[in-house]
């Protein structure tokens, strides 16, 4: 796919929000025949956020810069390949952009923090560029970059059915909810690690057919908790991966622990791969009194912190 013309609105400098999601339901159905796992998930987009920075240059690099230096900055980064998947697609090979990333998502949480800035990568460049790339186009980019990519790109409140690409959009309803998130920074844990283990332990009781694996996803489509997503029937919660992680990871029981104590949380749950665990609140409030109260436990524990609103959107262009 390539177009021929670039579009005159293309400008030197452009700034990207890539939020961090959670999971609200992860639902391991079976195995594709593409060794992936099928998957019923209801992911949610909240306010915590990293921030790009994208600026045009005229010597045909493609370069990033970070200020955590845990993090590589070369061609293995998700931000890196997007970049060059966009360009080549493009049929411009001149194009080059300076890119800088201000990381505030934790790395290896189990929040699509990479993913999310994978996404921000295709948006901003877009843009930058002048491609004039529909959304679905991008869309599609994301999906061959990872699994969790075109719902970072969308955002908001959607079900993600096949490996995670395929996404439903949930109507948007004005919704107060917060979460407190916790993680421990010493601790990550590998996504391909987390499904390779619960095969081990679960794969003799998954699904087999796909009829088998549409009637999951409708019983999703039809779960009276999110039509629609509400404070006062607040989701159960449920992540399939959280059974095979926990019992290994000890911070993961500390943190789900520890975040059920907090005064009015209504559930708790492991986001993804873990190791990152969320509380969920009726709104930013009570998430803040919650947390305020409770931050020197939490700390004492080796967990660092955040409180955040959930979100409505995806990647956001700020203008
Ligand atoms: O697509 P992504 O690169 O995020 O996936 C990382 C790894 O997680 C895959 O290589 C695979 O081991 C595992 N995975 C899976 N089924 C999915 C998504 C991810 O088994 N639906």
């Amino acid at each position: 796919m390539s177009i021929s013309k670039r579009s005159d609105a293309s400008g030197h400098f452009v700034s990207v929000i890539a939020p961090a999601k959670i999971n609200l339901h992860l639902e391991v159905l079976g195995l594709r025949s593409d060794g992936f796992h099928e998957l019923a998930m209801v992911m949610q987009s909240i306010e915590l956020a990293d921030q790009l920075q994208f600026t045009s240059t005229a010597d045909g690099t493609i370069s990033l810069s970070c200020d955590n230096s845990s993090l590589s900055t070369a061609g293995d980064n998700l931000i890196v390949r997007a970049a060059q998947l966009l360009r080549e697609r493009s049929a411009f090979p001149e194009l080059g952009v300076a890119i800088d990333l201000q990381k505030r998502i934790p790395i290896g949480a189990g929040l699509a923090g990479g993913s999310s800035d994978g996404a921000a990568t295709l948006v901003g460049l877009n843009a930058l560029w002048g491609l004039g790339f529909s959304q679905q186009q991008l869309e599609d980019f994301a999906a061959e970059l990872g699994s969790d990519m075109p719902f970072c790109l969308a955002g908001g409140s959607q079900l993600c059915f096949g490996r995670g690409e395929q996404l439903e959009p949930l109507p948007v309803h004005k919704n107060s909810m917060a979460v407190v998130l916790v993680k421990d920074p010493s601790v990550s844990v590998s996504t391909p690690w987390a499904y390779g283990r619960c095969r081990e332990l679960s794969g003799s009781r998954y699904l087999q057919q796909e009829c088998d694996f549409e009637q999951r996803r409708q019983s999703l489509r039809d779960a009276p908790w999110l039509n629609p997503l509400r404070a006062n029937d607040p989701p159960p919660l449920r992540n399939d991966l959280q059974e095979v992680v926990a019992p290994e990871v000890d911070a993961v029981q500390v943190s789900l622990k520890l975040l059920s104590d907090l005064p009015g949380s209504l559930a708790v749950a492991m986001s993804g791969s873990g190791p990152s665990c969320f509380a969920l609140f009726a709104d930013l409030a009570s998430a803040q009194t919650a947390l305020a109260s409770h931050k020197q436990a939490l700390t004492a524990a080796g967990l660092t912190s955040w409180c955040t609103a959930l979100r409505a959107e995806g990647v956001t262009l700020e203008l």
